[in-house]
């Protein structure tokens, strides 16, 4: 990391930080810019071997959560309190579509996507205010 970037992220050391959809792409990405400035990061995402490879490769924990689902998203908040004891960053990165859109989607798949985006990005942003 440039010299000048490292200084601008120093703000983050010591930081507690959740990155949903941790595991694989952007979520990773942010969680290695995340680990790598010394926050210490708890990552969640639905698939559990490419999570657990993330996190040892990073240096930062897992919680294997499914976050179209309520009980994923209350495993996920249990786990950030067990293993961060407080939430100073929440990255709500898990959403979007989920394959073909409007109108090839199926009214499954529809369901699955809304699911995902209001469970998994709405209720986290809401939890550690309550
Ligand atoms: N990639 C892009 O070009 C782009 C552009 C605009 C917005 N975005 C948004 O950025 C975010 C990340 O995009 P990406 O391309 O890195 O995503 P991605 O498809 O690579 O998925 C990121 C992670 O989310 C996890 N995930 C998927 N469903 C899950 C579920 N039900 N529960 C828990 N984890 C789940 C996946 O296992 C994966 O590790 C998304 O919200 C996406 O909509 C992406």
């Amino acid at each position: 990391m440039p010299h000048e970037l490292a200084a601008q992220l120093d703000w983050l050391r010591g930081q507690a930080g959740l990155v949903s959809g941790g595991a694989a792409g952007i979520g990773k990405a942010v969680t290695t810019r995340l680990t790598a400035a010394g926050a210490k990061v708890l990552i969640a995402d639905i698939d559990v071997p490419a999570g657990r490879q993330t996190a040892e490769q990073l240096g930062a924990g897992f919680v294997a959560a499914d976050l179209s689902t309520p009980d994923g998203v209350r495993a996920m908040m249990a786990a950030a309190q067990h293993e961060l004891g407080r939430l100073d960053l929440l990255v709500n990165n898990v959403g979007g579509a989920l394959g073909p859109t409007y109108p090839q989607a199926s009214p499954e798949l529809w369901m699955r996507t809304l699911d995902l985006n209001l469970h998994g990005v709405c209720w986290p942003s809401s939890s550690p205010c309550r």
